[in-house]
């Protein structure tokens, strides 16, 4: 059945009790996302469905039912319950995309445990902060990462165990270390899942801002209701269909999309663990039928960049609606995939601390190429001015972003942070840091960030935290760093830096401190260009004016510079 409705039809009668309905939730009810995502679609009659249709390298294939979902949650649930590990825990999963990360996500939510996703690549700076904020307890993980968790396991005395889901006994486990194979253990008996409530706390997904540390966004089991609703409406799934999720769960899509709003809907997807090449994604989508296709900017211009010729050597009829997020989606991507695979990817905005999709373009509503679309139904979006926080009614007129509080994926605090939460607030609106303009119909249009933080490829890098690891390499004595263009990935990161006396300012140094900062946090937040440079500009305060820098790389206008010490 089609969940095609009018934008207007939906927005008339809206009410958020619409997915409570449909989910049989009722206020006060106990409320668990691995339930929901496993457990009551087999109640439902749908044990047998495939859920997951999982792709490594090289082809291999794994393919669960949604009872083997509901069973192997189960056992991750069992497993970490015998371990001592209670309701709140922190559970770090730190994984490929492989199914253990989909299916231990469920189990960690199954006992009350909040699952923590961190992608993979991180180097172990990268995850020694977000464990350490969080206290975690656990981490699962594979024996390819597990040289990075040891590295900090010293420093982490909170973390008690490191479970390690693909161990082929080969090598002797060191302290703390336990095997845990999903395949192979028991199925419990009578496993009982945790009665969490709408406010119990669900996810942490670490997200970067300008300044500080990396900030742990909190959400609840209650986000299920905007995850449920936008999944069936926005990415319009149905029965029948093949989902593909490309976005990794160390990262919000691939958790709120790519694992609860799919799953609670009942719909199988496909998960496909190698990196990106055209031609693989384009066999991919052949030999699986993908009919929803759930992807990102930076990919679809790595196919354009590709070409329409590698396009026509695959059958991609099976394509029926295709989306997009993460960063801005060029009006020439929309276009260009209409031309190619006949139907155009719909963008749609929202952010880590919003949990579900708040601005969109879905099917059922006109598409404006390069608009984000409209407000969801229920979503209370404006622009407003960037000193008054007043909405400004003038269309096309540019300010920040801003959200009416209250819609149920909204994130609950920053964990151990909750200054920097409430300063997200303003007049009664939540700003998610961002710029657009609306037009007369009530479409919103992208025009940046408005903060320094980097979005490279559709992920958050943060230059302090960059910067903060530039200053530990032993050649660098100060650091900037600002984005700069970049073709396919919208921006990248550049560093600016200083040099301590007796280094010389060459290639080879270049590339040293370029792999220091892949290892150390991750391949996104390594600088692609790093600028030799005598001196840094600085405020009369010795702030540095990363403003000016970037100004510099995107060949605009300087402006105020009378705080400037060094003013040229
Ligand atoms: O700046 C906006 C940009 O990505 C930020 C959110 O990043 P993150 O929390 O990592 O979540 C990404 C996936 C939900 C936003 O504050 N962004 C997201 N979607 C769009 C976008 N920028 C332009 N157009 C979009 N559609």
């Amino acid at each position: 059945m089609s969940n095609i409705v009018s934008y207007e039809e939906r927005e008339k009668n809206f009410d958020w009790s619409i997915s409570e309905k449909e989910l049989g939730y009722k206020d006060g009810d106990i409320i668990n996302i691995g339930w929901y995502c496993s457990d009551r679609i087999c109640e439902m009659g749908k044990a047998d469905k495939l859920a997951l249709i999982w792709e490594g390298l090289g082809g291999v294939e794994k393919k669960y039912t949604f009872d083997d979902i509901r069973i192997n949650s189960n056992k991750f649930g069992a497993f970490l319950r015998g371990l001592g590990i209670k309701n709140e825990d922190r559970i770090c999963l730190f994984m490929d995309k492989i199914p253990e990360l989909y299916i231990g996500f469920l189990g960690v939510l199954k006992i009350g445990a909040i699952a923590q996703p961190l992608f993979s690549a991180f180097g172990d700076e990268s995850l020694h902060v977000r464990l350490d904020n969080a206290e975690t307890t656990a981490i699962i993980t594979q024996r390819k990462h597990v040289g990075k968790v040891r590295k900090l396991l010293e420093k982490s005395p909170y973390l008690k165990y490191v479970i390690i889901v693909d161990h082929d006994g080969k090598k002797p486990l060191k302290e703390r270390e336990l095997t845990f194979d999903m395949e192979s253990y028991e199925e419990p008996k009578d496993f009982e899942i945790f009665p969490t409530k709408a406010e119990s706390a669900s996810v942490l997904h670490y997200t970067s801002g300008t300044t500080g540390q990396p900030k742990g966004v909190k959400h609840v089991h209650y986000s299920l209701i905007s995850q449920y609703l936008t999944t069936k409406w926005v990415l319009d799934l149905q029965e029948d269909d093949i989902y593909w999720c490309t976005a990794d769960p160390g990262w919000v899509t691939g958790t709120s999309y790519g694992i609860i709003g799919c799953w609670s809907l009942g719909i199988t997807q496909c998960v496909l663990d190698t990196g990106f090449s055209a031609t693989s994604w384009y066999e991919f989508i052949q030999k699986r039928k993908v009919t929803m296709w759930y992807s990102a900017p930076t990919a679809i211009r790595s196919l354009m960049k590709a070409g329409d010729e590698v396009v026509k050597q695959y059958d991609l009829s099976s394509l029926r609606h295709l989306a997009s997020v993460g960063e801005p989606l060029n009006s020439e991507a929309v276009i260009w995939s209409e031309k190619v695979y006949g139907i155009a990817f719909q963008d749609n905005y929202w952010q880590t601390e919003t949990g579900s999709i708040m601005i969109a373009n879905y099917p059922g509503m006109k598409v404006k190429p390069g608009s984000m679309g409209r407000p969801f139904p229920g979503i209370t979006a404006a622009v407003v001015d960037s000193k008054t926080f007043e909405p400004l009614s003038e269309p096309g007129k540019i300010g920040l972003i801003a959200f009416r509080p209250g819609w149920p994926a909204m994130m609950r605090t920053y964990w151990e942070n909750e200054e920097t939460y409430k300063s997200k607030f303003k007049n009664d609106w939540y700003l998610p840091g961002d710029r657009a303009s609306i037009d007369k119909e009530g479409y919103f249009w992208f025009v940046g960030r408005d903060d320094d933080v980097i979005n490279t490829g559709g992920h958050l890098v943060s230059p302090f935290e960059v910067e903060s690891a530039l200053l530990e390499h032993e050649a660098v004595a100060e650091s900037a760093v600002v984005a700069k263009p970049d073709e396919v990935n919208m921006e990248v990161v550049k560093a600016f830096v200083t040099l301590k006396a007796g280094y010389k300012p060459d290639d080879m140094l270049e590339l040293s401190i370029m792999n220091f900062i892949r290892k150390k946090l991750s391949p996104l937040a390594m600088p692609q260009e790093i600028e030799y440079v005598d001196s840094l500009p600085k405020t009369r305060s010795g702030k540095i004016m990363r403003r000016l820098l970037h100004a510099k790389e995107w060949g605009e206008e300087i402006g105020d510079t009378s705080t400037l010490e060094d003013d040229e």
